[in-house]
């Protein structure tokens, strides 16, 4: 078995592998011949390829490595052996893609592989294509629309013109692989059109034994000599293109012959001394150049540099010196790592490729795709993961379609898997892999353990977990000047920064597992030890590393601390993300009294962050872990937090009941062991699963009195709640208010809970309360002052996702703009608000949002739907045991029905007489008021006068006593329009 591409990674190992194939096959012909000759033996060998990933047996380090290859990628190449006629060589289907523009290769058909669900595809290798360039090879793949370069093209056309006046310039492309070198000198090629002579010549990377590689092909297409020519036919080829030099043609052929392997016909020139025989056969190229640039101008094409051998470099210094008098333009491109020994010159010009802009890699990677339009997030994704490298940006491309991550159809993309899964493609793996393999082994190391770090690292770090502490600093100097890595020069402290995020991404691959944990757990190690009062800002940074180290203490201890940093800032959803990093990296120590108390803690910390985002099933979870470790170890104080949270629980799955029993139970222990926090929390959710029963009178009284536990220093201690408990009161205690219609003891309460929401700079209580407040204007009948609040805070709310108060500020927001004539905005609004909560599991209030659904349509003249849904309002009432909102239904009800059929009263008088009831039993003034317009505006379409005057005075004067202005004019309109009057 033989491996290409290990321990030093080629970007062109199929290809090499190809070529030593047929070379291997070339060279056993004569062997053949042999065999049969003398021992009559027909031999022939056959050979199998294939290309991917391997595993290598036993690693000293990364170049001394014991070769035993195992695996898939070995198995089919194995069969495919197995496959091959004798003397023939096969490829699968993985070598074929890379080898395909340079080799003639013959289809065989697919064949099963063991342990491959697919089967694969064979290809017998015939010969090399003549002569392909790398972009030629690309090309016929179409070539994606040239962006970005216009500049570049400019340049090369000023340079030009001075060649083209007899003063040869001289081009240095100069940029990554893939950065459009090629393409650029080929675009310019184009717009030159033929009034120039293009020669051209390429460096290849596996050439350096060659000697004058690049100058054999500019000569070849000189003198128009074909790879099948006969040896007679080249000779007589270089002897009329050397027409042009004149007399000393005679003299100067015996070396341009030798250099293109035919008999030079002069047996001297065999017999010179190397060294000699080179000079002259450079000083013969040269000549012939001279005199074909007076002639016409000539453009002289080298590409690919960095695979330069001596005898052409050698070439390029003399043409060079002698380019000033010569109609020469001569362009060289080459990669950064490539030092061009040529010093400086007035007539040099350096040419380097910058990375194209995101919007032009935009229309490259659709080119690729054949997309017209792109879903903007990959997009933007596989531009900023290509960083503007055409190559790149073409091969992520490609690669998205073959890996099935996106879809076309009809000309529109889909995205079929999660664009963050985009792998870097084998192709570009290669190029960065062989750039990496070709550096220093103390460069190599340091790149590795840099990618380890991240895309961003500093020396002080590296310094203390390099493994090559004595090259270490010139590594990096050596780095920075190939253009691997630079300097940020922004920071306080020695940054540097991979160029390119791939390039990390390769280098960190070509690191073995077990070598990745150690390092990972070494930097974390090295951060605690380089930055000790510095910590808090790098918790992430820990927690990464540390959890890749697989140092699973560390991990609980970061994790946890920034996942409660992640929930002080809202950030709910990574905060959930650490605490559960916590709780796995927990499970992976072993089991003691200490760590079940940490699991405790943990989950106990995860009931706000969970709590806010709406998560009420798996936060149920977490607090029965809780429970039963807490159960187990005996922890009294835990198990309070943990029935507290019950109080909330059930108040929010709408089990109000259950709610105050657990609250009552919370309230007894806070007795027993005199502790606040117990009978905060307690009393807190006990306020809200009043107001959902109705009770709100008794719900203010709660209220109270946790103000009263809190009132002074400890108003802003939160207890573990997701908002502080003091102004959350007040805000549950203005919504019972508000039903009962003390409006003005509604607003005072507002006011508290904003004071000390406002000095603890909570944004989530301070929401909390907005809301509230909202739905007061509301109630009041202010339209337009709770759009005014509402709005801002519903926006918050989806900003910051507090799941449960958006739905309970939809609501309000919804019907405040359906009195306001916008009904087409608020029926999703209205309908987002139920929808939202059915995501959640959450019940309580439902019947609220059903209600207002009903109001909003009601507004909008649709009686079906207001009916339909307030009968699911009442249904969830009835089953949550939501009294108020019973009341309200029904008052709905009762609207439908007068609308429906005035002079049938019968259906609306009953709904409104159930809520009424409601109203009365309950002390919800405002309900009671406008049952009373309800009742007095069915009975004066009734022609009922005197019942009608008799509600609607009432309904008046009480919408008078509670400041309900909006409303009190609506009733006196009624009145009028009736032609009665008060
Ligand atoms: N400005 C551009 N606009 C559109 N496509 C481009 C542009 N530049 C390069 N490409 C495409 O990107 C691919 C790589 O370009 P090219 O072969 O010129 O790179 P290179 O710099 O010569 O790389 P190498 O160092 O490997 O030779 C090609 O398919 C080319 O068509
Ligand atoms: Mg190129």
């Amino acid at each position: 078995m033989a491996l290409f591409g290990a321990p030093i990674a080629h970007e062109d190992h199929a290809q090499r592998a190809a070529h030593a194939a047929l070379d291997m096959q070339h060279a056993l012909a004569g062997y053949r011949a042999e065999l049969e000759r003398t021992r009559g033996v027909d031999f022939r060998m056959r050979m199998g390829l294939n290309t991917g990933l391997v595993v290598v047996g036993a690693v000293g380090d990364n170049l001394r490595m014991d070769y035993t290859a195992v695996g898939d990628t070995t198995n089919t190449a194995a069969r495919m052996q197995q496959l091959a006629e004798p003397g023939q060589i096969v490829v699968a289907s993985a070598t074929e893609r890379l080898i395909a523009p340079y080799f003639e290769l013959e289809p065989l058909g697919t064949f099963t592989v063991k342990n491959r669900t697919q089967p694969v595809a064979a290809y017998a290798v015939r010969q090399p294509k003549s002569h392909v360039t790398r972009l030629a090879a690309r090309a016929s793949q179409g070539l994606s629309p040239l962006v970005g370069r216009d500049e570049a093209l400019a340049m090369l056309n000023q340079a030009f013109t001075a060649a083209r006046a007899g003063r040869g310039q001289v081009v240095f492309v100069v940029g990554d692989a893939g950065i459009g070198k090629s393409r650029l000198v080929y675009e310019f090629r184009q717009r030159l059109g033929d009034a120039v002579t293009w020669l051209q010549g390429e460096s290849v990377s596996f050439g350096q034994s060659s000697p004058f590689l690049p100058v054999i092909e500019v000569l070849k297409r000189i003198f128009g000599i074909e790879d099948r020519d006969p040896e007679s036919g080249i000779a007589g080829k270089i002897d009329a293109g050397l027409e042009v030099v004149g007399d000393d043609a005679a003299a100067l052929a015996p070396y341009l012959r030798y250099l293109l392997s035919v008999d030079p016909g002069d047996a001297g020139v065999a017999r010179l001394d190397p060294m000699q025989r080179r000079g002259k056969i450079v000083d013969a190229v040269l000549r012939l150049a001279a005199a074909r640039s007076r002639r016409r101008p000539l453009v002289v094409l080298f590409e690919d540099l960095h695979w330069i051998e001596v005898a052409s470099e050698d070439f390029l210094k003399r043409l060079i010196e002698s380019l000033p008098g010569m109609a020469v333009l001569l362009l060289l491109t080459h990669r950064p790592v490539y030092q061009p020994p040529f010093g400086d010159r007035t007539y040099f010009w350096r040419l380097p490729l910058q990375p194209v802009a995101q919007e032009d890699a935009i229309r490259i990677v659709r080119a690729t795709l054949g997309a017209e339009d792109l879903p903007p997030d990959l997009a933007t994704l596989i531009a900023r993961k290509a960083e503007g490298n055409p190559f790149f940006l073409e091969e992520i491309g490609r690669t998205l379609v073959e890996q099935g991550a996106v879809r076309l159809e009809d000309g529109r993309l889909f995205a079929a898997a999660s664009a963050a899964t985009i792998t870097v493609p084998d192709t570009v793996q290669d190029v960065l892999s062989a750039r990496i393999d070709r550096l220093g082994e103390g460069q190599k190391r340091t790149v590795q353990t840099a990618s380890v770090i991240g895309r961003q690292f500093a020396l002080e770090l590296l310094q203390r977990v390099s493994d090559v502490q004595d090259q270490l600093e010139r590594s990096l100097a050596e780095l920075t000047r190939i253009e691997m890595i630079y300097e940020n020069v922004e920071g306080s402290e020695r940054e540097y920064l991979f160029r390119h995020a791939l390039t990390q991404d390769v280098a960190y691959g070509s690191l073995l597992q077990a070598e990745r944990r150690r390092l990972h757990a070494r930097i974390g190690a090295a951060i605690e030890d380089a930055y000790p009062g510095r910590l808090e800002e790098r918790t992430e940074e820990l927690v990464f590393h540390f959890t890749r180290g697989e140092v699973w203490d560390k991990v609980v201890q970061y994790a946890r601390e920034a996942a409660g940093r992640a929930a002080g800032l809202f950030i709910d959803a990574r905060a959930v993300e650490l605490y559960e990093l916590a709780l796995d990296a927990l499970a992976r120590l072993p089991d003691s009294p200490e760590h079940a108390r940490t699991g405790i803690d943990l989950r106990l910390a995860m009931r706000a962050p969970l709590w806010r985002a709406g998560r009420l099933e798996p936060l149920f979870e977490r607090f029965k872990e809780a429970e039963a470790l807490a159960t187990r170890l005996g922890e009294t104080s835990s198990l309070d937090t943990i029935y507290s949270f019950l109080v909330q629980y059930h108040w929010a799955k709408g089990e109000p009941q259950r709610a105050l029993e657990y609250g009552q139970r919370c309230l007894e222990m806070a007795e027993a062991r005199n502790d606040l926090g117990l009978r905060v929390t307690g009393k807190f959710y006990m306020c809200w699963a009043c107001e959902g029963l109705g009770r709100y009178r008794e719900g203010v009284e709660h209220a109270r009195d946790v103000i009263g536990l809190l009132e002074g220093p400890r108003e802003q201690e939160r207890f573990g709640l997701s908002g502080l408990p003091y102004s959350g009161v007040c805000a549950v205690a203005s919504w019972c208010l508000a039903e009962l219609g003390d409006f003005g003891g509604a607003r005072e309460l507002l006011r508290q809970g904003e004071r000390v929401a406002v000095a603890a700079d909570h944004v989530y209580s301070r929401t909390t309360l907005a809301i509230c407040h909202g739905y007061l204007l509301l109630h009041q009948g202010r339209p337009a002052d709770a759009v005014a609040i509402l709005g801002p805070a519903t926006k918050t709310c989806r900003e910051k996702n507090f799941a449960g108060w958006l739905m309970l500020g939809l609501s309000p927001l919804a019907y405040a703009s359906a009195l306001l004539g916008q009904t087409v905005e608020a029926i999703p609004l209205a309908q987002e608000a139920i929808t939202a909560q059915e995501k959640t599991g959450a019940f309580v209030n439902r019947a609220y949002m059903h209600m207002t659904l009903a109001r909003v349509y009601l507004e909008a003249g649709d009686l079906e739907r207001a009916e339909a849904s307030a009968r699911t309002g009442l249904g969830f009432a009835d089953q949550h045991a939501e009294r108020g909102w019973r009341g309200w239904n029904h008052w709905v009800l009762g609207e439908v029905a007068a609308r429906r059929d005035p002079r049938d009263p019968a259906q609306a008088e009953d709904q409104y007489h159930q809520a009424t009831r409601v109203a009365t039993e309950l002390g919800m003034r405002p309900l009671a008021a406008h049952c009373h317009v309800g009742l007095g505006t069915l009975y004066g379409r009734l022609t009922r006068q005197r019942k009608a005057q008799e509600h609607l005075t009432i309904a008046t004067t009480m919408f008078r006593g509670m400041d309900m202005l909006f409303w009190l004019e609506k009733a006196r309109a009624t009145i009028t329009a009736m032609g009665g009057h008060l």
